[in-house]
């Protein structure tokens, strides 16, 4: 195949990139993602503050643009995200813990319903975890005032919102075995246990020369594919260039092939021009919408 979706396509996977509203009107960018990609992610459009700035008022104009392009192309959707620390309205941080318990659910439910069975995929949780050595959980106003119990909690309400979606946890620091890794890991072997509903684990994998790719990348997306889980690359970047970039481009694209339930990988931006590593040169297409070496690498390895 010669472009991404479809030599993905072909090996059972998808390949996405996440996409800004804003930028869908500029006719190279439009053309990229339609020729090369047959998944998406609204990069901020579905975050709690573009959507539920004020209390139960929903604004979904900037991402239902984004759906409505994709679903016009045939392509997938995941929903990204639902319950995060980040990019919140101040409002959530300033509720008591049983009122902030009912937003969180009211914001679940209200947002999965108005896209109900158009998402394949929902960041239910995003980045519930501290970096480090302690494998706790991160503070956050849920976290915080509602307890360990909020990530449970989110799920099951997500799952009853909109039962055609897959639910996922999403986390970066995760790629490789480690402390962070390793708690996610129990925590989803936990929730496999018990019955709560999960059917995927996100691996953002934003790469640098500090955060390389792990050599252990395919065993850990095994170990939690093991699980009975499905696992995902959600938010690939790789800072660099040239061969060296290329090279590590390919050793993800490898190991999600690697694994069978491995089934997808999303990259952080169609453009270098755009990418929100605006010192870095993360992307498969260069500023001009040109393929970069790491672009040719992937499609060689799918
Ligand atoms: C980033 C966006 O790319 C930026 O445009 C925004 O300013 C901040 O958020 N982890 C995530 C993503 O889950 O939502 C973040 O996206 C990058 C890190």
């Amino acid at each position: 195949a010669s472009t991404l979706g479809a030599a993905a396509a072909e090996k059972g996977r998808y390949f996405g990139a996440a996409v800004a509203a804003n930028h869908l009107g500029e006719s190279d960018y439009a053309a990229t993602l339609d020729r090369e990609f047959n998944s998406v992610t609204p990069e901020n459009e579905m975050k709690w503050d573009a959507v539920e700035r004020t209390r139960n008022s929903f604004t979904f104009g900037s991402a239902d643009q984004i759906v409505s392009h994709a679903q016009g192309k045939g392509m997938k959707v995941r929903g990204h995200t639902l319950v995060w620390h980040s990019q919140l309205p101040g409002w959530v941080g300033g509720l008591a813990a049983g009122d902030l318990r009912s937003a969180m659910n009211n914001h679940i439910t209200k947002v999965m319903q108005h896209y109900q069975g158009r998402i394949a995929a929902w960041d239910v949780v995003n980045e519930a975890f501290q970096d480090g050595n302690s494998g706790a959980r991160r503070s956050s106003p849920f976290q915080d005032k509602i307890g360990n119990g909020f990530i449970e909690e989110a799920f099951r309400t997500a799952r009853a919102a909109d039962p055609a979606a897959k639910l996922c946890y999403n986390d970066y620091n995760t790629d490789g075995q480690n402390a962070k890794s390793n708690a996610v890991y129990a925590m989803v072997r936990d929730f496999k246990a018990r019955g709560v509903p999960i059917d995927c684990v996100g691996f953002q994998s934003h790469f640098n020369s500090q955060s390389p790719v792990p050599g252990d990348y395919q065993q850990n997306l095994q170990r939690f594919a093991d699980l009975g889980v499905d696992v995902q690359i959600t938010e690939l970047d790789i800072e660099g260039s040239g061969t060296a970039q290329a090279d590590s481009y390919r050793r993800v694209v490898q190991a999600c092939l690697a694994v069978s339930r491995c089934t997808g990988i999303t990259v952080w931006g169609v453009t270098d021009k755009y990418s929100w590593r605006a010192s870095g040169t993360p992307l498969l297409f260069d500023n001009n919408y040109g393929k970069k070496a790491a672009y040719t690498s992937v499609l060689s390895a799918l």
